[in-house]
């Protein structure tokens, strides 16, 4: 990881509770506060007035996640082309272990 995006992950991470950060994958939470926040919340709780569901409780498994974010799905844009594998599994990753685990 570069300077920068270390700079970056400590930002978000600031950015967030502290008991989400201490259990987040730095590459996970980096892409999720740069691609996904402004829909799904911070907290991936979502936006129930523009219908942006959240994330918090969610049951589907890590495998599903990630075909829901590299193809879309409705008004959810898909990430394909936009990120790699790698960032794709370790958002769904951070999605599944962390914000998906929080109370609802
Ligand atoms: C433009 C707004 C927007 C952005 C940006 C966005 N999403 Fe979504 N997301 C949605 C909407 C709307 C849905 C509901 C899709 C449907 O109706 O089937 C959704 C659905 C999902 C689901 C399925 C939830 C479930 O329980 O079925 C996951 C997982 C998800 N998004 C993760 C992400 C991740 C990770 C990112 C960042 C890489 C992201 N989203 C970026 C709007 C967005």
């Amino acid at each position: 990881m570069n300077r920068l995006s270390l700079t970056a992950a400590l930002l978000a991470a600031a950015a967030l509770s502290a008991p989400l950060a201490a259990a987040a994958d730095t590459t996970g939470l980096v892409v999720y506060s740069a691609r996904c926040s402004n829909c799904h919340g911070p907290e991936g709780r979502g936006k129930a007035t523009f219908a942006i569901p959240t994330l918090v409780g969610s049951s589907i498994s890590a495998e599903e996640m990630e075909k829901v974010i590299a193809g879309g799905r409705a008004k959810m844009p898909a990430f394909a082309g936009k990120l790699k594998a790698d960032e794709i599994r370790a958002v769904a990753r951070y999605v599944k272990d962390v914000l998906a685990q929080q109370k609802r």
